[in-house]
């Protein structure tokens, strides 16, 4: 078998039975065969090849594939995912530091969010109970009067239906 992708070989293969074919990786994970490529094709996984050229991937990434889900479903782009899981060995076991170091980064980003959430809410709030709708004054339509930097004149016209 030889290695195919991914950083560091570790000098030593797992043993066969733990070593798992691409259809069992997208049954275990749920994650689609066509995204296990790709993901393998951005670096966020790795797998060996078989001497037939068949993919076989570490049993112990599925744990990290999971994580990549989580992520995506809370919005995390892959460019973010794949930085938060650079440190985190692909051709050995990680340990619980590793992961624990990996989502340290996560929880700040949701953090961050979770504060321009509540700061979008606190805004949406006020609008409510305002209705002025001021492209001067309103901080939900125009924050810290963004559109000032655009020119003069009105700044929301869609492009589109102003061509004819
Ligand atoms: S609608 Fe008045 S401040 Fe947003």
């Amino acid at each position: 078998m030889i290695r195919t992708s991914g950083e560091e070989g570790c000098g030593q293969e797992p043993p066969a039975e733990e070593l798992l074919s691409i259809g069992q990786v997208s049954d275990r994970t749920g994650v689609a065969r066509s995204a296990l490529h790709y993901y393998e094709e951005v670096g966020l996984i790795a797998s060996l090849r078989t001497a037939g050229n068949q993919r076989r991937y570490p049993r112990h990434l599925l744990r990290r594939i999971s994580l990549i889900t989580v992520g995506r479903q809370l919005g995390i782009g892959l460019s973010e995912i794949k930085s938060a899981l650079a440190p985190v060995p692909m051709h050995h076991l990680p340990s619980e530091e590793d992961w624990l170091r990996a989502t340290a980064q996560w929880k700040l980003v949701l953090e961050a969010r979770r504060r321009a959430i509540e700061e979008l809410e606190d805004r949406l709030m006020g609008c409510i109970g305002c209705g002025c709708l001021s492209m001067q004054a309103c901080t939900l339509l125009n924050p810290h009067d963004q559109l000032s930097q655009q020119g003069a004149g009105a700044r929301r016209l869609d492009p589109a239906e102003t061509a004819e």
